[in-house]
């Protein structure tokens, strides 16, 4: 194991309750897909779903558990469609009647079940109705500073994310909102079973640090003091106190003043955010003796480390504080925990190093963290990075806000901040998310809820719309970051295709529905292969896709964050390229004489798209003439290659994809693509039959010259790849088959056409395009 490696952390995503977590691994192995079931327990209200709008709507009938044909149009909206007063008092019934959606149990997102309605009245325009529904909406901030200074507190407590007016007024919201209902239950349960639970256990993960520790213990401080606020039962208080005590224990962790790790600052950052919201929001609890050990154990272990990691940032190669270079993740969880803890502690402590902590993050934060999101709203590192990076920066912001009055631009410094909700809602597929490169640690305290905080602030109600019916929703910021007076549907009117063209960030997500699970979607990236915090993989022209409700074309994920150098470098001959989720052959790309990608790649895109939106329906029939395309220069990947393009198009009103590469090389080529599907080809070479579960895909090279044939194999690196760092293996990727189409060196059209077998389809209703090259495709090019 190699130190260098001591600044990332390891394990599934998704922790040990996930399906695909490997104990061994600790990372996602690709399970078979099950039958899709939906989980209508877990919340209980569907059969209100169906009948109550029945009644009071007319026309939904059926789920997306039940088949389409099930579905009845109902009376379309009324073109005199309320306004003001009125319409709020109809979302808000609307919203009460509708309920909270169940979500599937068999993604790995747990993603929403929409309700199977024509009825449009049910669903409108994404809108926030404040000034319509006052009785609704959160009261005005009575804390105004004219001048805010980051160090001129609010005077009364909480002063972090929650204040006393927000506590005062969350009752009555809660009373009139299904989702703080819900939630609200949901943090009481989950409260409830970290009661019952022993504190959190130290567990140094490796080389890598006790950041599960620090996120599990702020999880539960999180819930517990919310408990606390909402019955005033000191059971709470106590076992928050019994947590604190816990990691600055002498069994917890060194026995000095590195006890959260600041070695792996992340550690530090979760737990000094942690002791801050216990501190802060339990104030009124707590015994001068007891504040002062929270004081000083956020002094110790918190931001007296910062001042250190500081002052030694010359040294500190994995440099956090590099405010022009690490612009994500770590920037803004450091710099949140870092900042919550000053904020907690401030006016309380006399030694200034709150104000001190504070004259470092901000301006830290400001240039990197704030900037983590590219020009064209994407997550400077991976997608899944997103989660961590933005939940750091919207507690800081909040937390800003809260406690003095202004973010002092952490929301708007960064002009293109606010686009970042589109790039989190587009990169979710109907199945599981486009999650290239890295996926990141386990998650705890992080999650999506920033995007209830942005849709306010940036005056996105689809954002808000989107994640209140997300499985993470229910946890103790989204009860004071929700705006309970916003109505409609977030897929309203919303395009069904994005193109990401930052330079950084170039990517492209296609699909053919925002509600049905089972809907097409194609997403596929170019992008740099270098910036992206060592996080990326060797990845130009990587593509999934999802259709009938399983993915075909899919990605492998994290490696072994432990590994030799893993995160050491992303040059060309990095050890991190030696790994085979992270080379060329790990992903669904092109590779010219089995060799990585050139890591100077800069790649040029076009795309263009009908434009095709969805309506306030969720039962969408997409337009014949409905179509997306995106496509790469990609030359400047490959050595041996004098041109290279590749293509993706959705044909036939989105219910086919064709994947089209032309090339030039003089070296042999080979297409790759990783798929849980069972693999038969045919007998002439250039057709496959995919098969997961009763699903179906039928793949197709068109026009093929006589060299191009389809072959299958193991996800595993070439014997004659360069050798792994002594002791090192790749990991295992079970039920993973490559399919793989060689080709001699030449001039090459290499076509590729995907044909989800789709229910009541006939062989016949399939579409065979024209030959055009990517260079001359165009919108109607393939009609
Ligand atoms: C929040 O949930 C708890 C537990 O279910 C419940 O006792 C309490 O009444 C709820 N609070 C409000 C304001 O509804
Ligand atoms: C919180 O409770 C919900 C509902 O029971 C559950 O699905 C979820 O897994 C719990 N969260 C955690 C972190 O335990
Ligand atoms: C808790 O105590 C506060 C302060 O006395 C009071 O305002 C609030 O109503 C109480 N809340 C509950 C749920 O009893
Ligand atoms: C703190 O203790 C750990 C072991 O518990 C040791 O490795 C480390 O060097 C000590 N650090 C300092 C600053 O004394
Ligand atoms: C295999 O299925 C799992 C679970 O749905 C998914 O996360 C993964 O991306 C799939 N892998 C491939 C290569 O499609």
């Amino acid at each position: 194991m190699s130190s260098t490696n001591a600044y990332h952390d390891e394990a599934s995503p998704y922790g040990s309750g996930d399906p695909y977590y490997s104990a061994s691994t600790g990372y996602i192995t690709p399970a078979p897909v099950k039958n899709r079931t939906t989980n209508w327990l877990r919340i209980g209200l569907p059969v209100l779903i169906v009948v109550i709008i029945a009644g009071v709507i007319g026309g939904v009938v059926g789920t997306h558990a039940s088949s389409k044909s099930a579905s009845v149009s109902g009376g379309a909206a009324d073109s005199n469609s309320p306004t003001g007063e009125a319409a709020a008092s109809q979302a808000a019934v609307l919203k009460n009647a509708i309920g909270v959606y169940p979500t599937a149990t068999d993604s790995l997102y747990m993603l929403p079940i929409y309700p199977s309605t024509t009825n449009s009245a049910a669903f409108s325009q994404p809108t926030f109705h404040p000034s319509d529904n006052k009785a609704l909406a959160w009261p005005k901030d009575p804390f105004q500073p004219a001048n805010p200074s980051i160090t001129a507190v609010r005077p009364d407590r909480p002063r972090l994310i929650a204040p006393t007016y927000k506590w005062q007024a969350l009752p009555a919201l809660i009373a009139n909102d299904p989702y703080l209902q819900q939630w609200n239950a949901t943090i009481f349960g989950n409260a409830t079973q970290y009661y019952n639970s022993p504190p959190v256990k130290y567990f140094m993960d490796g080389p890598s640090g006790i950041l599960d520790n620090a996120r599990e213990t702020k999880m539960r401080i999180k819930a517990f003091s919310y408990a606390y606020r909402m019955t005033n039962d000191t059971k709470w208080v106590d076992r928050t106190w019994a947590e604190l005590q816990n990691a600055i224990s002498p069994d917890f962790g060194a026995q000095n003043d590195t006890k959260w790790n600041p070695s792996h600052f992340l550690d530090v950052g979760e737990f000094t955010a942690a002791y801050a919201i216990a501190y802060d929001w339990l104030y009124d609890q707590w015994t001068d003796d007891q504040k002062s050990t929270i004081r000083s154990s956020i002094i110790q272990y918190g931001l007296n480390q910062g001042i250190i990691a500081i002052a030694n940032s010359n040294n500190a190669w994995w440099g956090w504080w590099y405010a022009d270079t690490i612009n994500g993740n770590w920037n803004c969880v450091c710099n949140n925990g870092l900042t919550m803890g000053a904020l907690a502690i401030l006016n309380d402590d006399q030694s200034g190093i709150a104000e001190q902590i504070l004259s470092k993050t901000l301006p830290s934060a400001l240039a990197a963290c704030a900037n983590g999101v590219t020009s064209d709203g994407s997550w400077s590192e991976t997608h899944a990075y997103w989660h961590f990076g933005t939940t750091g920066h919207a507690e800081m912001s909040a937390s800003l806000l809260s406690a003095t009055g202004s973010d002092y631009g952490m929301l708007d410094s960064n002009k293109y901040f606010g686009l970042t909700g589109l790039f989190h809602m587009h990169g979710s597929g109907p199945g599981t998310a486009f999650m290239w490169g890295d996926h990141g640690p386990n998650r705890f305290s992080t999650t999506a809820n920033g995007m209830f905080l942005y849709g306010s602030h940036f005056g996105h109600p689809e954002y808000v719309l989107h994640q209140r019916d997300q499985h993470d929703a229910p946890e103790p910021w989204s009860m004071f970051w929700y705006d309970p007076t916003v109505s409609g549907a977030y897929w309203d009117n919303m395009p069904l295709d994005h193109f990401f063209d930052d330079p950084l960030t170039q990517w492209a997500a296609m699909r053919s529905s925002w509600t049905d699970e089972t809907a097409l979607f194609a997403a596929i990236k170019a992008g740099k292969l270098v910036g992206h915090q060592t996080h990326n993989d060797l990845d130009l022209g990587s593509f999934v896709i999802d259709a009938m409700g399983t993915r075909w074309a899919g990605e492998l994920g994290s490696g072994d964050y432990r590994s030799a150098d893993y995160f050491t470098s992303d040059d060309q001959n990095a050890v991190r390229w030696l790994y085979y989720r992270k080379r060329t052959e790990g992903q669904n790309c092109m590779m010219v004489n089995k060799q990585n990608h050139l890591v100077t790649a800069a790649p040029t895109v076009q795309h263009d798209s009908s434009g095709t939106a969805q309506g306030s329906s969720t039962v969408f029939t997409v337009p014949s003439d409905s179509t997306a395309f995106w496509t790469a220069d990609l030359k400047s990947g490959y050595a041996d290659t004098t041109s290279y393009q590749r293509g993706m198009r959705l044909l036939n009103g989105r219910k086919q994809v064709l994947l089209q590469d032309d090339i030039t090389a003089s070296q042999p080529m080979m297409w790759r693509m990783h798929t849980n599907a069972t693999v038969s080809v045919d007998g002439s070479g250039t057709s496959a039959t995919l098969a997961i579960g009763d699903k179906k895909l039928i793949m197709q090279i068109l026009n093929p010259t006589s060299d191009m044939k389809i072959s299958t194999g193991p996800a595993t690196r070439f014997s004659d790849d360069p050798a792994l760092p002594a002791g090192e293996t790749d990991q295992e990727n079970p039920g993973v088959t490559v399919v793989m189409i060689n080709m001699d060196a030449g001039t090459k059209s290499l076509q590729v056409l995907f044909n989800p077998q789709w229910p009541g389809m006939a062989q016949g209703d399939f579409k065979t395009p024209p030959s055009v090259p990517v260079g001359s495709w165009s919108l109607r090019s393939h009609d």
